[in-house]
């Protein structure tokens, strides 16, 4: 398929990953990662691949490299060598560059001794932390940066979060990474004396970031619908429009997301011992992680637009009940 085609083809998705989204692939092996999205999307027009090694040394150290190079060119790949990931904004290919996606399979500095030692787990989150500064940098609007990564000790010891958010990236969520995602994806040691070898996966994620100022944006949001909400939950649960907001709420979705805050403020309004503050809280929260789970090619963004419906919706809510609380103490009726 070539990129003209491409344009015409439906979207095609691999695990996390679109054959619309424009994907960076940082600190390749052998390349057979790259090479399984381009298979899934069939093309890889979308991806640029690359590894801090050059062309020659991929194809010494890798015996399936060289097949898996000539299979992504064909597929229509960019192919990039001696990218280091510390410093792979200013490279001349990518200078200037924006991604959906960038992506990095299991960092790690090299072989430099025993894992737990504090010294190696240094040298590890000094990668890791300059690939998130780099890659900050290089994100579209909505873009994601992706660290597959082992969580048990030692390697939970390297603290990517908090190395992302000195980089001004935000955890959007963990997800645990299965090797049989990726057909065709052979993990590599990469260093040392056998570096073709695979090494054992065991228990990992694969940690989503987003950049902060997004984040913000997201938490603002949220934050002012649970204001909202919770004014609406304490002027009052009777009125005919909080009694049935379907009628109110245009979406199906929408209305999906917000049924349950309705039915939980309906049965607990009034009720001293009940907390409504926290369970607002608690169901958006819930809300999100079962909106997003329920199909994986859903996007944060999908639940932002539904969350500014409910917004307009409690906004409208707000001002019909203080429209009709006016009307209602003119009257004297309260
Ligand atoms: C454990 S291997 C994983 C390889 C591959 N991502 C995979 O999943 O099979 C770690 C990789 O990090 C790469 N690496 C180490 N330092 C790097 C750097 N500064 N920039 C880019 N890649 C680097 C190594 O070349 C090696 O391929």
């Amino acid at each position: 398929m070539n990129r003209s085609t491409q344009l015409f083809q439906k979207e095609i998705w691999a695990k996390h990953y679109s054959s619309n989204h424009q994907i960076l692939l940082v600190g390749e092996g052998d390349f057979s990662f790259a090479l399984s999205l381009a298979d899934s999307f069939r093309s890889g027009f979308n991806i640029v691949a690359s590894s801090i090694d050059s062309h020659d040394d991929v194809i010494q150290k890798y015996k399936s490299a060289e097949t898996n190079l000539n299979r992504l060119g064909n597929l229509g790949a960019r192919l990039l060598f001696g990218v280091d990931a510390c410093t792979m904004e200013f490279h001349r290919d990518l200078y200037l560059r924006k991604f959906d996606r960038i992506v990095f399979n299991f960092p790690h500095a090299g072989f430099l001794g025993k894992e737990s030692d504090d010294g190696v787990i240094l040298r590890h989150g000094y990668l890791v932390f300059s690939f998130f500064k780099n890659a900050s940098w290089m994100l579209r609007p909505n873009g994601e940066v992706h660290v597959s990564h082992k969580t048990k000790f030692p390697f939970d010891r390297w603290n990517i979060v908090e190395l992302a958010s000195q980089s001004c990236l935000t955890l959007l969520e963990c997800v645990e990474f299965k090797l049989e995602d990726y057909p065709g994806y052979n993990n590599k040691r990469g260093a040392g004396l056998r570096p073709d070898e695979p090494f054992p996966l065991g228990k990992c994620c694969t940690f989503k970031f987003i950049s902060s100022s997004t984040a913000t944006m997201l938490t603002a949001l949220y934050d002012g619908i649970h204001q909202e909400l919770q004014a609406i939950l304490l002027q009052g649960a009777n009125t005919s429009l909080f009694t049935d907001p379907a009628r109110a709420i245009k979406s199906t979705k929408c209305f999906r997301i917000v049924v349950e805050y309705f039915d939980h403020a309906r049965l607990t309004y009034g009720k001293n011992d009940c907390y409504l503050s926290s369970s607002v809280t608690d169901h958006l929260r819930f809300k999100f992680q079962r909106y997003m789970a329920e199909d994986h090619r859903r996007q944060s963004i999908d639940f932002v637009k539904l969350l500014e419906e409910l917004q307009s919706f409690s906004k409208r809510t707000i001002e019909f009940l203080q429209k009709r609380f006016w009307e209602l103490d003119l009257r004297g009726g309260l």
